[in-house]
């Protein structure tokens, strides 16, 4: 496989290294310097940059396809759509977009079993569906993923950018 990607988001590199071992040239980004020397680690190879997915450095229509898991459950809407509109800015014409969130209605602090708090924002799948979309987006395809071990579900979504 090839093309040119962005893990917007990419926590430990768990996919980093996923898509490079794929054949993908892959850019990665995070806002944590934790989990950048966390990925740094897993993906000595890697190309990792800290930086917000709502303030992209980096060229227009320069990616083939953007992955983004489990980042906008961190989000607030006008992050999300900032976020989308940088994406599609990025994405070369008929790019594409893999995204995960959290599905749901409410905005809340989650405690995990290990104590771990995080805020999390669950989206209804209507409503991610129509950012994806007023952002330049086709939606080729959204599923639900069942429960997770948490209890939570999850939206995944593939779109392409018109
Ligand atoms: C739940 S982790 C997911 C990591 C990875 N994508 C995965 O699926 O394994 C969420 C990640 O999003 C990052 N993040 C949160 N807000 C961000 C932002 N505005 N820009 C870039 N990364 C952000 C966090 O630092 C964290 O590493």
């Amino acid at each position: 496989m090839s093309g040119k990607i962005l893990d917007a988001g990419c926590g430990p590199g768990i996919y980093t290294d996923f898509l490079i071992k794929k054949g993908f040239n892959v850019t990665s980004i995070d806002l944590s310097e934790g989990m950048l020397k966390e990925a740094k680690k897993r993906v000595p190879n890697g190309r990792f940059y800290k930086m917000s997915i709502t303030n992209l450095k980096l060229k227009a229509k320069e990616f083939d396809g953007i992955f983004c898991s489990a980042v906008f459950l961190h989000l607030d809407d006008k992050e999300v759509c900032t976020s989308l509109k940088e994406f599609s800015r990025i994405l070369r014409k008929e790019g594409l977009l893999f995204l995960s969130t959290k599905k749901g209605k409410k905005e809340t602090v989650k405690v995990y079993p290990d104590g771990t708090k995080k805020f999390i924002h669950f989206y209804p799948k209507k409503k991610i569906e129509d950012f994806v979309k007023k952002a330049g987006f086709f939606v080729e395809e959204s599923y639900i993923n069942l429960k997770d071990p948490d209890g939570d579900i999850w939206i995944c979504i593939f779109a392409r950018k018109r």
